[in-house]
């Protein structure tokens, strides 16, 4: 007797392929490491005391001045990393919705290897980043709500430094920090592997170079920014 098999999942005409969703991911993730590694290299500038630190933040809303109006290039920057953010937001979902249904109830068990280690901890991860993003903006760009009693300067646009210091003063805060610095590093770590499958580069010395770059991206965003909570926490950013 022969057995009919269901008929394979068809994606509707009009969504985009799993191939476009890969490389929609692929590009917004690449901003978003350059993103963090500019960002991190920003936050460096805490070592340097809190002149140089908000000499920098004011820089960041007046670069560009007068060829464009000032926060021009901010905002410019904002709304890059918005369209990104929901772009790989919406394409990691719409896999994850498409892998499931394709595996209907067969779930995929035992998977052995780096990549399927570090493929599982992806949406986890991806979910702890947008909760970061959240709760970081809220406390450092926004200075309201999460920043509550410890908000020292209500001008968070003049006292980036001495916001940073009150907000890592908190126990519970920099611990935040610390953990979600890690989770990024792990994200971002094995992100950068995944670009190289979704464009399909595959020469061997190019593959060896990049995924070691993304493993020293990793390590840099680990020492440089989750650093940054540790010492202010043990006073040596004071
Ligand atoms: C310990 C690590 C970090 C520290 C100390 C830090 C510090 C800061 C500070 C002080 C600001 C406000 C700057 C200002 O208003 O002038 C800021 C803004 C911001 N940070 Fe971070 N940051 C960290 C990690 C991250 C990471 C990992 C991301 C991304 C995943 C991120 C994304 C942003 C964004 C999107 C803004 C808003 C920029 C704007 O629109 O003005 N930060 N950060």
């Amino acid at each position: 007797m022969t057995e009919t098999l269901p008929a394979p999942a068809r994606r509707k005409p009009s969504t985009p392929t799993s191939f476009a969703y890969k490389q929609i991911m692929a590009v917004t993730g690449f901003i978003f490491v350059a993103f963090v590694v500019v960002h991190m290299i920003g936050n460096l500038k805490v070592y340097a005391g809190p002149e140089s630190f908000n000499a920098y933040a004011a820089w960041l809303r007046e670069v560009g001045y007068p060829l464009v109006p000032k926060k021009g290039v901010l905002w410019a920057l904002r709304v890059t990393l918005l369209v990104a953010l929901v772009c790989h937001v919406w394409a990691a979902v719409a896999l994850w919705l498409r892998g499931r249904r394709a595996r209907g109830p067969h779930r995929r068990r035992r998977l052995k290897g780096v990549m399927a280690q570090g493929a599982r901890g992806m949406l986890p991860g991806g979910v702890a980043i947008f909760v970061f993003i959240v709760v970081h903006l809220l406390d450092l760009t926004i200075g309201a709500v999460v920043q509550s009693g410890a908000f020292a300067h209500p001008d968070p646009q003049i006292h980036a430094y001495e916001n940073l210091a009150a907000s890592f003063h908190r126990p519970w805060m920099a611990a935040f920090y610390f953990v979600c610095m890690l989770v990024i590093a792990y994200h971002v770590q094995h992100g950068w592997r995944t670009i190289l499958q979704d464009v399909g580069a595959t020469g061997r010395r190019f593959r060896t170079v990049w995924v070691a770059l993304g493993g020293l991206i990793a390590i840099a965003i680990v020492l440089g920014n989750a650093t940054i909570p540790v010492l202010v926490l043990a006073g040596v950013i004071a």
